[in-house]
C-alpha cells in the first residue's frame, strides 16, 4: 500500500507523552499490533519512562522490530502521532468531567513543549475529560482540526459491542454499533443503527438467543456508561481496553485505512452544533479526521447527542483558554 503521509514526518514513528498505566499499555499494544517503527516514551518522570522502554524493548524478539526508548519533547520532532495520555487520573469519587481544571492546565505546560519541536503531527488525546483536552488541544496548539483527534467513545463503542456480542452470541467483530456524543456520563447509546449481519438490531431480535427487552437494553448502556467507574473502584484505574482502542486509531492512520470510528473531533454544524469536540462516527485515514458522518438518528438519540454537547459546551465555557 501507498502509505500518505501529510507532511516530512516518519510515518511510523509515535511519541507519547505520559507513560502511566495508559501510556505504557499503548506502547505494549503498539508493539503487539506491530506497526510502529519507533515509540517513545515521553513522562515528567523520567525514570519511570526509562523503565517502562526497557521493560518493552525486552519482548522485543517476540514481535516485529520497533524501537522503544524514554525521551524528552525534542524527540517528538518527525513523529506522525503524538499521543498524549498525561493528566491525572479519575479517583473512584470522581466524574471524568471534575478532572477538567487540573488537566487543562497540565495541558497548558504539555502543548506548547509538543509544537515546538513539531507543527505536522497528528495530535491524538486520551488524557480525561478526553472531549474537552481535544478541544483545549485544538485551541493551544492551534493545528487544524483534521489533525486533533480524541479517543472519544471508541473505547465505549467497543464496550457497547463486547455486552451486545455476550448477549446475543454473536462475535464482537460482527456486531455494529456506536456509542456517540461525550465519553462520559451523557454519552448516547445509537440503538437504531445498530445490526448484526446487515440487520437492524430489532429485526434480529426474533432469531437471537439473547434478552432483547427494552430493560435490558437500557441495563447494556448503564453498563456502558458505568463500566470506568467500575473498574475503577475495583482496581483503581482503566488501561488495557483503552490502549486497545488508541492502537485501533493509530492503525486506522498509519495504514491509511478510510476506518469509521468514534474519535473526538471538532463539531462543525453537525446536528446544528459548532465550536466544540466530541464523538461521532468519523472516516479516519492518514491525514487524521477525513469526515465526520452526520448519520441518520433518530430524534430522541439527536436530542440526547445535542444535550450531551452542551454539557461539554458549558464546562468549556468555565476554561480559560
Ligand atoms: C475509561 O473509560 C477512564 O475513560 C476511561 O476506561
Amino acid at each position: 500500500m501507498n502509505i500518505k503521509c501529510h507532511s516530512k514526518n516518519d510515518p511510523n514513528k509515535i511519541a507519547i507523552i505520559g507513560a502511566g498505566g495508559v501510556g505504557a499499555t499503548t506502547a505494549y499494544a503498539l508493539m503487539i499490533e506491530g506497526i510502529a517503527s519507533e515509540i517513545i516514551l515521553i513522562d515528567i518522570n523520567k525514570d519511570r519512562a526509562e523503565g517502562e522502554a526497557m521493560d518493552l524493548n525486552h519482548g522485543s524478539s517476540f514481535v516485529k522490530p520497533v524501537e522503544v526508548h524514554a525521551g524528552d519533547y525534542s524527540d517528538c520532532a518527525e513523529a506522525n502521532i503524538i499521543i498524549i495520555t498525561a493528566g491525572a487520573n479519575q479517583q473512584p469519587d470522581e466524574t471524568r468531567l471534575d478532572l477538567v481544571k487540573k488537566n487543562t492546565e497540565i495541558f497548558k505546560q504539555i502543548i506548547p513543549k509538543i509544537t515546538k519541536y513539531n507543527q505536522d503531527a497528528i495530535l491524538l488525546v486520551v488524557t480525561n475529560p478526553v472531549d474537552i483536552l481535544t478541544y483545549v488541544t485544538l485551541k493551544l496548539s492551534g493545528f487544524p482540526k483534521e489533525r486533533v483527534i480524541g479517543s472519544g467513545t471508541v473505547l465505549d463503542s467497543s464496550r457497547f459491542r463486547s455486552l451486545i456480542s455476550r448477549n446475543c452470541g454473536i462475535a464482537a467483530s460482527n456486531v455494529h454499533g456506536y456509542i456517540i456524543g461525550e465519553h462520559g456520563d451523557s454519552e448516547v447509546p445509537v440503538w437504531s443503527l445498530t445490526n448484526i449481519a446487515g440487520t437492524k438490531i430489532d429485526d434480529y431480535c426474533p432469531i437471537c438467543d439473547g434478552d432483547c427487552s427494552s430493560n435490558n437494553r437500557d441495563q447494556i448502556a448503564h453498563k456502558v456508561k458505568d463500566a470506568a467507574y467500575e473498574i475503577i473502584e475495583r482496581k483503581g484505574s482503566t488501561f488495557y481496553a483503552v490502549a486497545l482502542a488508541v492502537a485501533r486509531i493509530v492503525r486506522a492512520i498509519i495504514r491509511d485505512e478510510n476506518a469509521i470510528l468514534t474519535v473526538s473531533s471538532l463539531m462543525e454544524g453537525n446536528y446544528g452544533i459548532d465550536d466544540i469536540s466530541l464523538s461521532l462516527p468519523t472516516i479516519v485515514n492518514s491525514s487524521g479526521i477525513a469526515k465526520v458522518l452526520d448519520l441518520p438518528l433518530n430524534k430522541e438519540e439527536k436530542d440526547q447527542f445535542v444535550n450531551s454537547a452542551i454539557t461539554l459546551k458549558e464546562t468549556a465555557k468555565t476554561l480559560d483558554l
